[in-house]
């Protein structure tokens, strides 16, 4: 099984004037690209692999062998996470939350609008690269938690499952903001997919853990 770099689910302009066209282009064609490929590259000589998904490898890295250990982490994480990112955001997607999500958002950061000063800190105050998450955690009874993961790490190897994400690697947003990633943060709320995250909080309603981690976080994106 060769991992494919999934089509945006939208124009690379659709996003504009949030995100420019030319932002998106580099990030998916170039950047997302390179992990697919790099993926690829490095499981090529062990077919025990092949029929692994991303997510899989991601979550078991202790059985991966050790000389391309690093780059599966690296490249998979990178594939998995830019799979999700552009699901989490839409032109056309409703501008807020609603039904069980937004009432779980209510119940467990106070408000919308706390929730959303709560995930700008944390994507703000992340030091280098890495990404900015809504989860819910498996263990302390399913409550929301707002997460950071460093490089391409995925919430799910700590046990939390994604509901919303922001990539907050500076190729994501210094084209047009240069080094003022709050402004690309706040920015980025107009072009969130909450119709998506909601779908997926619906997903982590599952009580079984292995559900969670059974999921192919690398398919193309979901029809609405
Ligand atoms: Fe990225």
């Amino acid at each position: 099984m060769k991992h494919m770099l999934p089509p945006l689910p939208y124009d690379y302009a659709a996003l504009e004037p949030h995100i420019d066209a030319r932002t998106m282009t580099l990030h998916h064609d170039q950047h997302h690209a390179s992990y697919v490929a790099n993926l690829n590259s490095a499981l090529e000589p062990f077919p025990e692999l092949h029929e692994r998904t991303a997510l899989w490898l991601l979550l078991n890295l202790s059985k991966i062998p050790d000389k391309i250990r690093t780059a599966v982490h690296n490249n998979a994480g990178g594939h998995v996470n830019h799979s999700l990112f552009w699901r989490a955001m839409s032109p056309g997607a409703s501008r807020a939350p609603a039904g069980p999500l937004a009432d779980a958002i209510n119940r467990d950061f106070g408000s919308l609008e706390q929730f959303k000063v709560r995930l700008a800190e944390a994507g703000a105050t992340l030091f280098g690269s890495g990404w900015v998450w809504l989860t819910r955690a498996q263990q302390d009874g399913g409550r929301l938690q707002v997460c950071t993961t460093s490089g391409h790490d995925h919430p799910l190897m700590q046990g939390r499952f994604p509901i919303l994400v922001n990539d907050v690697w500076e190729h994501a947003y210094y084209l047009k903001h240069e080094n003022r990633r709050g402004d690309y943060l706040k920015g980025w709320w107009a072009v969130v997919n909450w119709d998506e995250a909601a779908r997926r909080f619906e997903r982590s309603g599952h009580p079984a853990g292995h559900n969670w981690e059974g999921e192919d976080e690398s398919l193309p994106a979901l029809t609405t």
